[in-house]
């Protein structure tokens, strides 16, 4: 494969954009590329029009999912658009750990949860995560998810088709039209950067990831604060709510958990790949 540009990063995101124009996995491109030169195939018009129309865009600067227009995220292949964050992989943490109490849940004796068990996605963005629970979960759950941007949300029902996955999908400003006592389960990417750090993301993040994925206003809490009243208004006794917060967030989490002691509890904060605190588990006490 030819690179145009120095540095690994850089490699690796051609090397990204050269399997999806072949059509291969990242380890075949160098095979690919040859056997595909021998063919004619990176000659051709339209391949060297889609290689250097895809090589100018990276160098702008723009991430290579939404260059290729698609990420990997749980096993499964979601589409991706400038609307909607690209799916993280410690976002999989969540799923995670909101796979495991859903099985949990779904273990209790009969009558103990609601079935199929009601499941709730909070910004959802691309779909990322209720669709991987859908998937995963199948009839056992019924997975609803909202966001508040109409846009991200017909990304997330662009990926729920591709998918074959039911997702029930609605805008809403979080909880909105949420009826009190009705979820066992909320999973939450919500943006939690500070105003401030916004400004000084790097560059891929900030020029073309949307503000209002990442913004999660002063102290990057307004969102967070939200949720966490909202979950226990809408969780049954005993449901859990599963969000990713920031690594630096964590204290800051749990005092906010302590304050509604009458109403949330935290179980457990996950740390991520990189030992930094990424996913609250945060339990509704009995009513
Ligand atoms: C960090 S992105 C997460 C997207 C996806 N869940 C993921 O993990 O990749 C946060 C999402 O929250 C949405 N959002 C921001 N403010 C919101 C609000 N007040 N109510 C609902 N969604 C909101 C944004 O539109 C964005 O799609």
């Amino acid at each position: 494969m030819a690179a145009g540009t120095e540095g690994s990063e850089t490699e690796s995101q051609l090397r990204w954009l050269a399997a999806h124009l072949l059509r291969c996995g990242l380890l075949d491109v160098d095979l690919r590329w040859d056997e595909a030169a021998g063919a004619g195939l990176p000659g051709t018009i339209s391949f060297g029009e889609s290689w250097s129309a895809g090589v100018a865009r990276l160098e702008r600067g723009e991430p290579v999912q939404y260059v290729i227009g698609e990420t990997d995220f749980m096993g499964m292949r979601f589409f991706c658009d400038a609307w909607a964050l690209i799916p993280r992989p410690e976002t999989e943490l969540v799923v995670e750990a909101a796979e495991a109490f859903a099985r949990e849940a779904l273990a209790a004796p009969y009558g103990t949860w609601p079935r199929p068990l009601p499941v709730l996605d909070v910004c959802t963005g691309s779909g990322c995560i209720a669709c991987s629970l859908a998937a995963r979960l199948g009839d056992a759950a019924s997975v609803a998810a909202s966001d508040i941007s109409a846009d991200a949300l017909a990304l997330a029902r662009k990926n729920a088709t591709a998918l074959g996955v039911g997702v029930a999908l609605r805008k809403a400003d979080l909880f909105e039209g949420v009826a009190p006592a009705s979820v066992a389960l909320v999973t939450a990417n919500p943006p939690y950067v500070s105003s401030a750090d916004c400004d000084r993301l790097p560059r891929n993040v900030r020029d073309w990831e949307p503000r209002l994925a990442l913004d999660g206003g002063a102290g990057g809490m307004e969102i967070i604060s939200r949720l966490v009243a909202g979950a226990a208004d809408v969780l049954l006794s005993g449901g859990r709510l599963v969000m990713e917060i920031g690594e630096d967030q964590g204290p800051a989490v749990r005092e906010l958990l302590c304050q509604e002691r009458t109403t949330m509890r935290m179980l457990e904060l996950r740390r991520d790949f990189a030992g930094r605190d990424r996913v609250v588990v945060a339990e509704r006490l009995p009513r």
